[in-house]
């Protein structure tokens, strides 16, 4: 184990689509899921472009899957390869998390009985992101006619949560072009493709190229919405033939729409060959690793877990385009359709914010270019400010399902309330475009975005707070928190504290304004209408807001939580299943038992404001009520840092791995639907701010480690105010 490479060496039908997941890959602008080029029964291949929606049904509208660039039909004297026919004598495939590269080695027998190996390459580019490459190299046992059939299919489609499928695309043109300067036989085909509804425009075009073997016929099959090249060579018994594929794609959302063939094209000309492609896509990960990379010595499945985390991060970060989000399953699958939620600024952003703090910017920016559907939003709900959609696509509208069929009876509708009532997300956005400033140190977009963002949503708080006048209090009524469990419930203290939170920066941004942008802070008094007035009904909700909790000091997850029915976790042991699952949505709403840990999430959010006594007390009164197996994915990392926090370093070694292994090892069984996005993220703040004890203010950064007791050495970096600093515990 070398501590990148994430291998799986047999062919198993049953894990198809939990392999297809982890072995996507990506570039941060598309990415493609690991299913393989000639098909397979039931495969879900898909190539994700960020920010490329279409409506659909229940969801309102979902990432399209595109133009799938990975078909690649491989003929052996005329028989077609495929897994599923023949003999599979040997399977290895591995994923190389330095650089991105898929790699598949198989040895096959026909039905006929002729032998080959094939191996298959592919990356997406990361120096190119519009770019995408595949090498095919084919060794027949005995001299064989060998066939390769490369298409761009520009028929994909997308699939339900209960397997129905969709097509996005409308086929508008596709043809051939002769570079000038170029070998006539090896002209660059193109497929010119709109979505349906959201009428984005994709030119994606591709060049074949054979580079070991004798050609000796090549065709071009203009197959509508198919085009297809085909290269024939004879190859003696061991020889190989190399084929070589590049796909390249652009979207109306690039370039103008007249331009997206002419685009495509053209980022082909700038191919030389596979090596140089190589090598551009490694130096670009190179300077990816150089920022993010963690270090853990003493634990192999810990070191090869992280990386890969982080590579699903990297894959799904945004570098060059702040119009998109990151989706609760990244790019890489068709769970939550491409839907962005807290998960980008509580578990996501912290990552970039302290390792690439210009793609933290980029999804922040995302907020903030989408603050008028938030203020449309507050405004249809009869309210004022800014309020964040619980789910988040491409225009900022909120993108929940109301209703979706019941797994277990299509028949019936259940009825989806988050879009309704998960209010939380506001506050989380507000928090994210703090942090960003408090670690960042960048005034310049608190000026420009992030104090509008705190601001306004600020103001929602104030608006969406209920005066209760027989206890003399503010309240926020009738509210999902983060813990999903429990609904329609009354003054959820994350909900409660963190509105609180958000209304006092807003009163602490706006005092820093005064005095360092005084002529931004007068405009934005203004635009918003920050009276001396309503900035008084904030005072008042601050210090009247209802925050639940005992004398002892245990905060309590909402309102009337301890008249919910105590359930022994324990007692319900041997499952596989969540205990939502198990008891019911209404079952498990009259329980205790938590999907995720709201107060101890709080409690990590603020971690200044408690003492380590009180964080204990909650610590412990929570955790034996928390669904921590087949709950929320999001939890265990967070759980880890507090586990951290309190010293109990076992437990924060079990709930990290729990992170760690959400979708190498599907130990949900849910990774068919995509990576875990927010797990994923959420691993690297269990290493800095869990293991590593990392605090930051805005006078500094202090670390107590607190490793596991078998763990070696944890190093990892991270930027303060633009300078990389280095953490190296039990190092050199
Ligand atoms: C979790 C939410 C999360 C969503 C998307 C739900 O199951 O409870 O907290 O935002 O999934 O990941």
């Amino acid at each position: 184990m070398n501590g990148w490479t994430v291998a799986q060496s047999e062919l198993d039908a049953t894990r198809q689509h939990h392999h297809e997941t982890i072995f996507t890959i990506g570039n941060g602008y598309l990415a493609t899921r690991g299913a393989f080029e000639e098909g397979y029964p039931q495969d879900r291949r898909t190539t994700f472009l960020h920010g490329v929606f279409d409506a659909a049904p229940f969801v309102v509208t979902e990432l399209a899957n595109a133009p799938d660039w990975l078909a690649l039909e491989i003929l052996l004297n005329g028989e077609r390869f495929a897994l599923s026919r023949g003999t599979v004598i040997s399977f290895a495939r591995e994923l190389d998390l330095r650089n991105g590269v898929l790699t598949r080695r198989v040895e096959w027998e026909s039905p006929r009985g002729d032998r080959a190996t094939i191996l298959v390459e592919r990356f997406c580019s990361l120096a190119a992101p519009h770019l995408v490459c595949m090498r095919a190299s084919i060794t027949a046992a005995r001299a064989s006619e060998i066939e390769l059939r490369a298409s761009i299919n520009g028929n994909p489609l997308s699939e339900g949560a209960q397997g129905e499928k969709l097509a996005h695309w409308e086929f508008l043109a596709q043809g051939l072009s002769r570079a000038a300067s170029r070998d006539e036989r090896d002209g660059d085909v193109f497929l010119h493709t709109r979505t349906f509804q959201s009428r984005i425009e994709l030119g994606a075009a591709m060049r074949v190229i054979a580079t070991h073997g004798k050609e000796t016929a090549r065709e071009f099959w203009d197959a509508r919405n198919a085009p297809t090249f085909v290269l024939r060579a004879n190859a003696s018994a061991g020889e190989t033939v190399v084929v070589e594929k590049y796909v390249s794609y652009f979207t109306s959302r690039d370039v103008d729409a007249a331009r997206v063939v002419e685009a495509a094209l053209q980022e082909l000309n700038a191919v030389t060959n596979w090596n140089d492609a190589f090598r551009a896509n490694a130096a670009a990960w190179q300077v990816e690793w150089a920022r993010t990379d963690v270090v853990i010595e003493g634990d192999e499945e810990a070191q090869l877990a992280i990386r890969f985390n982080l590579f699903q991060m990297l894959i799904a970060a945004p570098r060059l385009d702040d119009r998109v989000n990151i989706g609760a399953k990244t790019l890489s699958g068709f769970g939550y359709r491409g839907h962005a939620f807290w998960d980008t600024e509580i578990f996501m952003l912290p990552l970039f914010i302290y390792t690439a703090p210009h793609i933290a910017k980029n999804l922040l920016n995302y907020r903030y270019r989408l603050l008028n559907a938030a203020r449309a939003k507050a405004k249809a709900n009869g309210f004022e400010g800014a309020q964040f959609p619980w789910e988040s696509a491409d225009t900022g509208e909120e993108v929940t399902p109301t209703w979706i069929p019941s797994y277990l009876d299509r028949s019936q509708l259940i009825r989806i309330w988050t879009g309704d009532i998960e209010i939380h997300i506001s506050a989380d956005i507000a928090y994210a475009a703090h942090q960003y400033w408090v670690a960042t140190g960048d005034d310049e977009w608190l000026m420009d975005k992030g104090a509008e963002l705190i601001l306004d949503t600020a103001k929602f708080w104030a608006a969406r707070a209920e005066w209760n006048e027989k206890e003399k209090r503010y309240e926020y009524n009738d509210v999902i928190g983060p813990d999903e469990y429990h609904d329609h419930v009354n003054n959820n203290y994350y909900t409660n504290r963190l509105a609180q939170w958000n209304l006092q920066t807003a009163l602490d941004v706006l005092e820093w304004l005064k005095s360092h942008a005084p002529t931004k802070s007068q405009q934005l008094v203004e635009q918003l209408d920050l009276s001396p007035a309503r900035l008084e009904k904030w005072r008042d909700v601050i210090a009247k807001i209802y925050l639940p909790a005992l004398p002892n000091g245990l905060l309590l997850q909402f309102q009337d939580y301890l008249e919910r029915q105590a359930v022994d976790l324990a007692a319900l042991e041997p499952r596989t299943i969540s205990v939502q699952a198990l008891l019911g949505i209404e079952g498990a709403n009259e329980t205790q038992v938590l999907k995720q840990p709201d107060v101890l999430m709080l409690m990590y959010l603020l971690q200044n404001e408690f003492s380590r006594d009180q964080v204990r007390l909650n610590y412990d009164f929570y955790t034996p009520r928390t669904d921590h197996t087949y709950g929320s994915s999001l939890g265990p990392s967070i759980q880890t840092i507090m586990a951290c926090a309190v010293g109990k370093p076992d437990d924060a070694y079990e709930h990290f791995m729990r992170a760690l292994r959400a979708d190498l090892y599907d130990v949900r069984g849910n990774a068919d639907d995509g990576i875990h996005a927010a797990s994923a993220g959420g691993t690297w703040q269990a290493i800095a701010f869990g293991f590593g004890g990392l605090r930051i203010t805005r006078e500094g950064w202090t670390i107590e480690p607190r490793l596991p007791q078998h763990w070696k050495r944890l190093a990892f970096r991270f930027f303060y105010h633009g300078e990389q600093q280095v953490v190296d515990i039990g190092g050199e």
